[in-house]
């Protein structure tokens, strides 16, 4: 099916928010806990079926997530909601399972030496944590509860799958050759990360129908950064080519701050708008994500990239002018 097919009802495009995971962890400003449980409880009332609320990594890499367990803890958990954290290794598994993530998501960048910039080890090493991840989770042996650990589902990104800041370039084959190593670990869930968008169109339909040969639409994430302004343009090309689900944050906040360059994801507003538009369904109510991105500048001190916040949608139509009025 084309996106450009006029004949046929589109598939639902599923969106993953990812603002307070991805959006806050490169934001200089310090936001208190209470401010990210209530955008996290917020967006859980939109229509979202997956929220990444925040990663379980060392705080000195990313001081602006230290307060992990309390996030996780004191979010009101709405039961059609995932939600996600990003961990890096067993340390991280162990304290997101504590406090009851429903799922994991492991990063390692195709290129080494954004890996070892990032998670500070090489690429076989973040492998072999993810392989003592994947044993301890499905050994359900969490510290806490085996029964809550043995529902945990494993999701595991590809950063820099689409190119590096530091590396140029990367092997398609060798991105595929890491989505395949997943797999076998036991690893359910895929996202292809273009860390500092870098991706463009065509590369994206390439990577994806070959990803998809290796596992189902609704196991694959596509998570774009509009660093060079196609991050839209690489969602439709990625749809078209069998994709279906799609990280974004409110605003367009994000980035990885051991990517020199790196700015904000997709901003979810702006792509939800994309879909309202082309009739792809997302389920996600527009009008209370453009309101809650309105709130943004004030609570992190700075404008934000999303484009929809400050223009508004198509439906919102302006006053006529009294002179036009006159005429
Ligand atoms: N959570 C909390 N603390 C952790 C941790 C985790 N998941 N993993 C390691 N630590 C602590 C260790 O206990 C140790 O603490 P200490 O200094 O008090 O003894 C310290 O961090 C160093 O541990 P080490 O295993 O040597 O880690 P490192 O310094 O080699 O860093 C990572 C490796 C993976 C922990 C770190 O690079 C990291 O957290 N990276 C994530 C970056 C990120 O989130 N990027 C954006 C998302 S893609
Ligand atoms: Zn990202």
């Amino acid at each position: 099916m084309s996106v450009f097919d006029q004949t046929q009802p589109y598939d639902a495009l599923l969106v993953q928010e990812v603002s307070p995971r991805d959006g806050l962890q490169i934001e200089p400003t310090w936001v208190e806990t209470a401010d990210k449980i209530a955008l996290i409880d917020q967006l859980s009332t939109f229509g979202f079926s997956r929220i990444e609320a925040g990663s379980f990594v060392s705080p000195k890499a990313i001081p602006a997530l230290r307060d992990g367990e309390a996030v996780f803890q004191q979010i009101a958990r709405d039961p059609g909601v995932i939600y996600v954290a990003l961990v890096p290794n067993l340390k991280g598994a162990e304290r997101a399972l504590a406090s009851r993530a429903d799922e994991l998501n492991l990063v390692m960048s195709a290129s080494q030496t954004h890996n070892r910039a990032n998670m500070r080890m090489s690429c076989e090493a973040s492998l072999a944590a993810f392989g003592d991840i994947v044993r301890h989770v499905h050994a359900g042996d969490s510290t806490h509860d085996g029964a809550v650990a043995k529902s945990v589902t494993l999701n595991a990104s590809v950063a820099t799958a689409f190119g590096c800041p530091f590396e140029g370039a990367i092997e398609e084959d060798r991105v595929i050759a890491i989505v395949d190593a997943y797999l076998e670990t036991g690893i359910q869930g895929i996202t292809l990360a273009d860390t500092t968008g870098m991706a463009n169109p065509r590369q994206v339909a390439r990577l994806v129908r070959r990803t998809l040969e290796r596992l189902p639409s609704n196991a694959l994430t596509l998570h774009f950064h509009n660093t060079r302004g196609l991050g839209l343009a690489n969602v439709l090309a990625a749809y078209e080519a069998g994709a279906r689900r799609f990280d974004a944050a409110l605003g367009g906040l994000g980035g990885c701050p051991f990517a020199p360059g790196a700015s904000g994801n997709i901003c979810t507003e702006d792509l939800v708008n994309l879909c309202d538009e082309m009739g792809i369904p997302t389920g996600i109510d527009l009008a209370r994500l453009i309101a809650l991105s309105r709130t943004l500048p004030a609570l992190l001190g700075h404008e934000l990239p999303s484009q929809i916040a400050k223009a508004g949608r198509n439906a919102d139509l302006h006053p006529v002018p009294g002179y036009v009025r006159a005429l």
